[in-house]
């Protein structure tokens, strides 16, 4: 059995200036909700947008990042700079020279971080990383998590499904027939799960602000205040459970 926790979109600035709650103490009580359960998780896999766009580089996230009670693995949303992002972690995960995915097996779960933001800011994946997807999934035996920045799957939100995924069908054809038995996500700020390509998908809900529904479209899409949360993934022989936890 394996446990991961997941913390998203935390959103870290540098400049104190956050509009709702304080990221950097809500990752910490995060970090000491994991530290004090009785059966702690393997890893924590940290979905993206570490840092807010505004902010100059990771400077100021490596110590708090660092205080990570388990090993905690770094993956690049939209507001990170890919760039700034693998120097800043090229020791934590051994990211794929080409893009900044990267495997973790994790007792006899294979998890697999597959970077998707695309070169011009938007969501999808390109013909490298589905090839290299393919030949991870080729070789992987036991159960396997597949993790992202952004869902690959429609949402119900027009402002988050307006913009798309490239290569999402040919993702889902690839995910169809291989040991993924879960995916998990980002970016959405909110707690939506789905079924897609056969599988539980889900994104968790933020550390850092939270971002308003509108199932028309015809709201604005803007940060709000929202209870910071993650989510564990227990992984067993059978069957992938998760749970919620919030940080009131
Ligand atoms: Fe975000």
């Amino acid at each position: 059995m394996a446990i991961i926790a997941q913390i998203t979109d935390p959103h870290l600035r540098d400049d104190g200036a956050d509009p709702f709650h304080d990221p950097a103490q809500a990752l910490c009580r995060a970090f000491a909700q994991i530290a004090a359960m009785d059966r702690k998780p393997e890893a924590i896999v940290l979905t993206g947008d570490i840092i807010d766009r505004s902010a100059k580089g990771y400077g100021h996230v490596l110590p708090l990042l660092s205080a990570a009670p388990v090993p905690l693995l770094p993956m690049p949303g939209n507001q990170d700079d890919a760039t700034a992002f693998r120097a800043a972690f090229a020791g934590w995960v051994d990211f794929q020279p080409d893009h900044l995915s990267f495997t973790r097996q994790i007792d006899d779960v294979c998890l697999i971080a597959l970077e998707s933001t695309r070169p011009d800011g938007g969501a999808g994946i390109d013909a490298r990383q589905l090839d290299w997807l393919a030949q991870v999934l080729a070789t992987t035996t036991g159960p396997a998590m597949l993790a992202l920045h952004h869902p690959p799957f429609p949402t119900a939100a027009p402002h988050l499904d307006r913009a798309g995924f490239q290569n999402a069908d040919a993702l889902a054809a690839l995910i169809a027939h291989s040991p993924v038995r879960r995916i998990i996500a980002g970016h959405s700020h909110r707690a939506i799960q789905t079924v897609w390509a056969g599988r539980l998908a889900s994104t968790a809900p933020a550390i850092g602000h939270g971002l308003s529904l509108s199932l028309t479209g015809g709201e604005p899409h803007k940060p709000v205040c929202a209870m910071p949360a993650f989510d564990l993934h227990v992984v067993d022989d059978r069957s992938v459970t998760s749970h919620l936890i919030p940080l009131d």
